[in-house]
């Protein structure tokens, strides 16, 4: 018999309150040094980033929204030239197409609820000039695909890599199959700060120059103006709070993998679920789980029965694929994607819940298909 338990989906006070010793030190060494703007922190967060990563270029950002958008703009998208992104993910992905000037072709998600390769030949046309692929919930695509699609027409590939740092395929990290990425610190991803900030990876020596370019008013490392530019750094702050935190990421990623493997070991069996893949179950993938997303039978009945339970969901981006939302202007219909809308559901996935914790989500699942 498993006692009450209230399980938030994420606890934000938490995010401060489970470390506030050492984010206090962290203050008042950045508050005493007036290090607020591209100082030191930040310039050894951009390279154990690339150093983390294995890129060879990383640039602190504002967020990464902004990051995905100054890769396009970088690349310098023209009016009219899609790109074929998917439309299970946050609107920032077809945004930043946009923003950048181009137009965002989405598409339909594939058997691994990830980009599908075929549907991205099938979107292929002449005005076609890239693919982005977004490395969705912490698993990297199939990129030997996407980037031998790529490579065949000679497109672009940024990745939205802001659920996926650290999360690799074929051992290669998410955000550095393309010509850039983007990978976002939002206080509930994993690697986390105290509000928004983001950075971009690249291996491509140009890109770097244009997007470093772009995001510090048209200067380059050395202060010249080069291009009209804006604001988008990162704070300073932030970044020591992420260096602090990327110390112990590798435990942190350690740690989600084991409450994937408890979730798949109390609910797998369940023929109303459809679980995510278990973290072992294909050496290709090495997924990080910045969500535990599952599809389910009578999705909204059971998100209401954990409610009154105290157990927090979530479904992601107000429960809409991008090209549902009307005020955007998309026509295309995508029956897999809006299906997958209707059961998906995110059950609670971070560094706060405990083992019984999980085990009283899973009770209180099982308990609802009983019933
Ligand atoms: C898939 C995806 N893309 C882009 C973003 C945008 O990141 P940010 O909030 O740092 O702009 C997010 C953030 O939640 C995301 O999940």
């Amino acid at each position: 018999m498993i006692n009450i338990k209230n399980v938030p989906f994420f606890n934000y006070p938490q995010a401060f309150l489970s470390d506030r010793e050492n984010l206090m030190k962290i203050f008042d060494d950045v508050g005493r040094r007036g290090a607020f703007i591209m100082q030191k922190d930040l310039r050894d967060f951009e390279a154990n980033l690339a150093s983390y990563t294995g890129a060879s270029h990383a640039i602190g950002v504002a967020n990464a929204t902004d990051g995905l958008e100054l890769a396009w703009m970088a690349i310098e998208l023209h009016p009219g030239d899609e790109v074929i992104c998917c439309s299970h993910t946050m609107l920032a992905t077809a945004s930043a197409i946009k923003t950048a000037g181009g137009v965002p072709v989405p598409v339909e998600l594939g058997e691994d609820g990830l980009l599908d390769p075929d549907a991205v030949e099938d979107a292929i046309n002449p005005r076609t000039v890239g693919i982005m692929p977004t490395q969705l919930n912490g698993r990297t695509c199939d990129m030997d695909r996407i980037m031998s699609i790529a490579n065949k027409n000679n497109f672009f590939v940024v990745e939205d890599a802001a659920q996926a740092l650290g999360s690799r395929f074929k051992g290669k990290h998410a955000g550095t199959f393309g010509n850039a990425s983007a990978i976002s610190f939002f206080p509930a991803k994993v690697l986390g700060c105290l509000g928004d900030g983001g950075g971009v990876i690249t291996n491509d020596a140009s890109l770097f120059d244009k997007i470093y370019q772009l995001h510090d008013h048209g200067r380059d490392i050395n202060g010249d103006v080069k291009s009209w530019g804006r604001n988008s750094r990162l704070d300073n702050l932030q970044a020591a709070i992420l260096n602090h935190n990327l110390q112990t990421y590798e435990k942190v990623i350690i740690r989600r993998r084991k409450i994937a493997s408890i979730y798949q070991e109390q609910l797998g069996d369940l023929e109303e679920l459809q679980l995510p893949p278990a973290p072992d179950e294909n050496p290709d993938h090495f997924d990080i789980y910045q969500n535990y997303e599952l599809q389910a039978d009578r999705r909204d009945e059971l998100k209401k029965y954990l409610s009154e339970n105290s157990i927090g969901t979530l479904i992601q981006w107000g429960g809409k694929a991008v090209h549902q939302w009307e005020n955007l202007g998309f026509t295309v219909r995508l029956p897999k994607v809006e299906r997958f809308f209707e059961r998906c559901i995110m059950l609670p996935m971070n560094m706060f819940i405990s083992d019984e914790d999980i085990s009283y989500v899973c009770e209180k699942i099982r308990g609802f298909y009983r019933r």
